[in-house]
């Protein structure tokens, strides 16, 4: 049988954007940021420390629930060694609520590279920092773009929407590849930071309207429930954890009213993972 297939048009703008477009583009995405630009606390003195922990945060976690969380994570932990020197309970007491707790682990994994490695330093060069725990090119050009003003380009879900509104109205399917030469050839080269800032938060304001614009994105993916919901069960037992530093499997089915399966299972996965460690019949965390 004939399957019948549609193509879609790619948008006339695959060319080269011309400079009028350009700097017309750079004007709306900073008029905005004049009018609503948000204040946010890793903004205002935007070391590498505390740049690269907001970036860390912000990964999965949306920005109002990080807010919170980051003062006081600054507060418990002020600098790379401090990290590097955090007890695992505490640790998670303060990252719980963000949720992906793999993420405080490789931070602070991160922090000790830093202190045995780097002299106490965050690298600035990309191709360093993507040897380090927890950073791929998304972090890696934010921590370059965000800490160090330096030219970087990297896509996450407020740039992509960005994009997709302004130069792919019309068009399904979009590939990242489409849109990285738009961020390129529109990047303000004389101030890397203010600019991907006022992206972000163009990006974050498109959220608003009716329609999401990255539902166009090829990158588009609804998280399964399924999912979700064994995140929640490995985030429940460590936060149980956290409370008696010692659970066997029945007294977290006891504690928690879990499926006993299920908490059997996602113990397996925290252990492969490095979060607890069996001792007898109980576990406690690593
Ligand atoms: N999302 C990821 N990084 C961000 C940042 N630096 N500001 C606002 N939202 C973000």
């Amino acid at each position: 049988m004939n399957k019948k297939t549609t193509t879609i048009p790619r948008p006339k703008n695959t060319k080269p954007l011309t400079a009028a477009q350009v700097s017309r583009f750079r004007k709306k995405v900073y008029d905005h940021f004049a009018q609503a630009g948000r204040v946010l606390p890793w903004r205002k003195r935007p070391t590498p420390y505390r740049v690269l922990v907001s970036e860390i945060m912000l990964q999965q976690t949306q920005v109002e629930r990080v807010v919170e969380k980051y003062r006081e994570f600054l507060a418990a932990f002020p600098d790379f060694s401090s990290l590097a020197k955090a007890p695992l309970p505490r640790l998670l007491r303060i990252w719980s609520g963000l949720g992906y707790n793999r993420r405080a682990l490789a931070l602070k994994a991160l922090a000790q590279k830093i202190v045995d490695e780097h002299q106490g330093r965050l690298p600035s060069k990309l191709e360093l920092l993507l040897t380090l725990p927890g950073i791929g090119p998304y972090t890696a050009g934010a921590v370059c773009a965000f800490a160090f003003n330096k030219l970087a380009v990297f896509m996450d879900t407020n740039i992509r929407r960005v994009y997709i509104r302004e130069f792919f109205h019309d068009c399904e399917k979009i590939h990242d590849e489409e849109l990285v030469p738009l961020v390129q050839r529109t990047l303000d080269a004389r101030n890397p930071r203010k600019w991907y800032n006022a992206l972000m938060d163009y990006g974050a304001a498109l959220k608003k309207e009716q329609g999401n614009p990255n539902q166009k994105s090829a990158h588009y993916t609804r998280q399964s429930p399924f999912e979700n919901s064994n995140r929640q069960v490995r985030g429940t037992i460590l936060k149980a954890l956290v409370t008696e530093s010692s659970l066997s499997p029945a007294q977290i089915k006891k504690k928690t009213g879990m499926d006993a399966e299920r908490i059997k299972k996602n113990l397996l996965l925290l252990e492969k993972e490095g979060f607890i460690k069996k001792k007898g019949r109980s576990f406690v965390l690593e």
